[in-house]
């Protein structure tokens, strides 16, 4: 678990970039950072690796007061993933991924293992980019070697500021998709920025508005969006508030019992997980062009079906609240 007691941070000019924060930042959860430019985001995430000092107040990383440990110690225990991920240009990718790994004295072997098995984990394979430099890849892979290197050296904590920021859209949804069921499966604790209320939304279990340096609220997506505390955190969802109802709407409550032999004379292998929302659900109904989807657990347990009558009777319920 990761504390933050009463921090903040000024910078000379009284700016204060973070105004007396406290949270506290389950083990295992994705936590995202969301607010305007110059909100604190970035300076609440460098407090957290000691790449800034804080002004005044404490964190703690598993109950450890971090101001005692040796930041640098400290840096190589977080996964940290920036913006155009900053790769060293002259490295190799493997190098680069292998970076902290050899840092804290990795034996050549391993880190090669160790690098080829997170190459595949983020979808590049080591054949085709270990030996490639940085600017011989796109974008979207650069990031990919971003995230493979936050992971290397296995840390329990890992920080991302914006890190699909700079891809175009569809390149960032795919990533979105693709890397954060591996952060979650890892069982990660992720502390993640964004100004993108949408990303926010898909890739947090819980998300902080942040407004002037201090935390206006902090909950579930579905709860912050539904029950937004005050005006400034409701105005970050305004444009978009039946999008963001529909996105973290789960069907999990609308899930029925369904005799799975039946299901298995659908031909069609469109499925939903029950943590799946009601745009994935109509998705599913549109292309399955059938009027029921099966759903299953990650450990692929049938659990029952969702049918097109109820998917629409709770948008319905939205559009009428
Ligand atoms: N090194 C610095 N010196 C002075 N002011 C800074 C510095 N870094 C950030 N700030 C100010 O602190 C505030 C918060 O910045 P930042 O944490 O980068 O915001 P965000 O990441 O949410 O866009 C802004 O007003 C910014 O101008
Ligand atoms: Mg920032």
């Amino acid at each position: 678990m990761i504390q933050l007691n009463n921090v903040t941070k000024k910078y000379p000019g009284d700016v204060i970039a973070v105004d007396n924060v406290s949270l506290e930042i389950e083990k295992g959860e994705t936590i995202v950072f969301v607010g305007t430019s110059g909100c604190g985001k970035t300076t609440t995430l460098k407090l957290i690796n000691r790449l800034i000092d804080l002004t005044s107040g404490s964190i703690t990383i598993e109950g450890k007061d971090i101001s005692e440990v040796d930041s640098y110690a400290l840096r190589r225990t977080i996964g940290f993933v920036i913006q155009n991920v900053g790769l060293f240009p002259h490295f190799t990718i493997e190098r680069n991924v292998g970076v902290v790994p050899e840092l804290i004295g990795w034996d050549k072997e391993k880190t090669r293992e160790r690098t080829g098995e997170l190459l595949t984990m983020v979808g590049l394979e080591p054949e085709v980019f270990a030996d490639r430099f940085p600017g011989e890849l796109s974008g979207g892979q650069q990031q990919r070697v971003g995230v493979a290197r936050a992971l290397a050296a296995n840390p329990d904590v890992i920080l991302m500021d914006e890190p699909f920021g700079a891809l175009d859209p569809i390149t960032r949804e795919t990533l979105q998709d693709e890397l954060s069921p591996l952060w979650n499966d890892l069982e990660k604790t992720v502390v993640f920025v964004t100004h993108d209320i949408f990303e926010a939304v898909k890739i947090g279990d819980r998300i902080a508005a942040m407004d002037s340096g201090k935390i206006l609220q902090v909950g579930k997506p579905s709860e912050v969006i539904k029950y937004p505390k005050d005006e400034t955190v409701a105005s970050f969802f305004a444009q978009h508030r039946f999008q963001l109802e529909l996105l973290t709407t789960r069907i999990e409550p609308i899930i029925e019992a369904y005799d799975e032999n039946r299901v298995k004379d659908i031909k069609d292998k469109i499925t939903l997980h029950p943590n799946d929302s009601l745009i994935d659900a109509m998705d599913a109904l549109k292309s399955s062009k059938d009027n029921i989807v099966p759903v299953f657990d990650t450990q692929k347990k049938y659990l029952g079906i969702v049918n097109r009558a109820s998917v629409t009777k709770e948008i319905s319920n939205l559009i009428e609240q």
